[in-house]
Parts: C-alpha cells; structure tokens; sequence
C-alpha cells in the first residue's frame, strides 16, 4: 500500500522504519525521567517525535546519497523548527526543501488541491475537521470548532480515551516498577518501553485518563489551543513523580524541577541535540540513579490517584517520622531549632516594636 503510493506519488524509493522502541526509550523516557512538561501541562507528546524522526531522515539521506531532505510542515507551526533544527545539528551540509514555506500552498486546503492533481491520497476531505497527530505517546486535535478558546471539545472527538464520563464505575489498580527513574514494569510484568506504553494507553484510555485542553505559546510567537490525550503518559508521570518523594530530598526535588522547566522548553523547541539538553540529561540521570521501586495508582473515571509506594532507596524512615520516641531525633533539639531558624523574624520584630 505504501509502497504503491509512494511510486504513484513519483518516488523512485520508499524506506519505511520502526522507531517505536527507539522512540520510547531514548525519547520519552529521558523527558519522562527529567518530569518535562510544558507550560503547566503538555506532555510533550508531538515535540519528542520530531528529532527522532528527522534523525531517521538524516540517516536515509546519508545511506542513499541524498544532498537534500523535506518535510511537509506548515509555515507557521513549531514543527518546521524542530525538523529543521535535528537536521542542522545532524548534518549542516543538508538542503531543506519545505513545500508549504517555498510553494503556493498557503493553507490545508491548498495541500489538499495539490496532492489530488499529483494522484497522492490523503485520508482527509476538505471539511474534515480536526488537525491531528499521533504517536505511542500522544494524539493531538487542532483546529475547526478547538479554534474558539470557548468551545468545549466533543465528546466524539477522542480517539484513545473514552470521555471521563463513560469511563467504568469500578476503579482499577495498577502497579508500576521503575528503575532509576525509568519505568520497567506493569503488575510486575517486566516489558518493554513501546510494549509498556502501549499497555498503559489501552488501560488509562478506557478509564479516560489524561485528556488535556490547553492554550500554548508556539515557539513563532502565537498562541493556539490543542486538546491532547496522553493516557498512558499520564500515568507514568503519576508514578515517576511519586516515587521521588521517597527517594529525593527537599532541595534535589527544587532544582530538579527548577531544570525540567528548562528541559522541556528546549524539547518543544526542538533543541533536542544541543549540548545544553544533553547536558541536562546526565545531571537527570545521576539525580535518579536510586529512584528505583513500585507506584501502586488508581485509575477512576479521568483520575489517577497514587496510593502506595515503595522503595530500597527510601529515605522515608518510618521509625524516625512516627510520633513515637525515636534514637536518633530528640524532640529537646527542636526548640533550639526553631529559635535560630527564627533569629531573622525575631529581629524584624524587634526592630518594627522597637524593642
Ligand atoms: N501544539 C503541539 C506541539 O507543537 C502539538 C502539535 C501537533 N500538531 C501537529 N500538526 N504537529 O507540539
Ligand atoms: C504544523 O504547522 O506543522 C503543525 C502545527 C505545529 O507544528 O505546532
């Protein structure tokens, strides 16, 4: 099939490639791992398969030969950014040819004309309605009735998750292993990253897990609105963030998360192969070593709600933060404690009361 509308559409080649796993563990998992969200909540889902498959690209174009590459984004989204910025970080000497940038295609409708006059099929009509990407991680909905900030999405739209409201009136537990931040294991099944995700999506789907509405800032400097499904993304964010409770203490927890804003900026701008991501991730990775164990979570109706974990690493001691006597806490010490923590407030007082 593709093959037939490759050679229809003039190609003299078509390679076709499986970068699931590839995409799963050395993409979503480093943003998983570094708890990359941007502004406030997309999980990135679109912004993480751009490098990967333009890394592919920049593979092929080498194998064959090729002095030029192309994408099919649109002049005035982020994606164009991204492609183009893996292939300059890959391979400068590349040219670039983007139709919708160079061409007199200025909108969908354009595409659509001139795929028809060249005998491409394209699974769209002109009335079709949503813009919509999708991976192992996410889908996207942009455009038609998302447009008008006021609309509130439809409930047929979703393609993964069912609408919160129709999800089933019994919650179901789960249980997931990670180790050294990166998710291993689901019920204690050991699986596979692209075999894990692709478990959590059908699970946090039926319970209408992680549907997301937002309004976001494009890197070319407008704003649009997308509704995202992220089910299974959703969940391991869920138990990855948890089990750093255990693991981490206060001050590693602020300037890891102070770094994931910074993290994930760069991804969905498509500085993925800058040094300053890359650099990111190791202190990622040192800062996780020992977040390794079990998240259990409940999936209800849209919710994810964890309600235990466990962990070797632990730094939680139960027989320290119990209110029963302890060895190694004095009670006697806090007071001192609290009165030299307090010095500061103290002498601001004094100073206002004259004292
Ligand atoms: N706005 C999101 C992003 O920039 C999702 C875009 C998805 N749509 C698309 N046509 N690529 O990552
Ligand atoms: C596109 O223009 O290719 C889609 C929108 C985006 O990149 O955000």
């Amino acid at each position: 099939m593709q093959q037939a509308k490759a050679k229809a559409s003039g190609a003299s080649q078509l390679v076709v490639k499986d970068l699931q796993e590839e995409f799963v563990k050395d993409y979503v998992f480093p943003c998983l791992r570094a708890g990359a969200i941007y502004e406030r909540k997309y999980l990135l889902g679109t912004s993480m398969t751009r490098p990967v498959i333009a890394k592919a690209m920049v593979d092929v174009a080498k194998e064959v030969g090729a002095d030029a590459v192309a994408h099919g984004c649109t002049g005035k989204g982020n994606d164009q950014v991204r492609f183009e910025l893996t292939f300059f970080a890959l391979n400068p000497k590349l040219n670039i040819v983007a139709p919708w940038r160079e061409w007199d295609i200025t909108g969908r409708e354009d595409a659509i004309e001139y795929a028809k006059k060249h005998n491409v099929p394209v699974p769209l009509t002109k009335k079709s309605i949503y813009s919509r990407d999708r991976n192992l991680w996410h889908l996207s909905h942009e455009g038609d009735i998302l447009e008008d900030t006021a609309n509130e999405p439809q409930k047929d739209m979703y393609m993964i998750s069912v609408d919160p409201e129709d999800a089933p009136d019994q919650p179901e537990y789960l249980e997931i292993g990670i180790e050294s931040g990166l998710p291993v294991s689901l019920n204690g099944k050991t699986l596979s990253p692209a075999t894990l995700l692709t478990e959590l999506n059908e699970i946090g789907g039926r319970h209408g897990i992680g549907c997301i509405d937002m309004v976001e800032n494009r890197l070319v400097g407008m704003k649009s609105r997308g509704v995202y499904e992220t089910p299974g993304g959703t969940i391991l964010f869920a138990a990855a963030r948890e089990l750093e409770f255990l693991t981490l203490d206060r001050e590693t927890i602020q300037v890891k998360d102070s770094l994931a804003l910074k993290y994930a900026e760069l991804v969905y701008a498509g500085r993925w192969f800058d040094p300053l991501r890359e650099s990111m991730d190791a202190f990622m990775q040192k800062i996780t070593e020992t977040t390794t164990g079990s998240v259990t979570l409940k999936l209800y109706k849209g919710s994810v709600t964890v309600t235990g974990r466990k962990s070797p690493f632990s730094l939680y001691r139960q027989d320290i933060s119990s209110f029963e006597d302890s060895d190694v806490y004095d009670q006697a010490d806090a007071a001192g404690f609290i009165r030299l923590y307090g010095l500061p407030m103290r002498v601001r007082a004094m100073l206002e009361q004259g004292i």
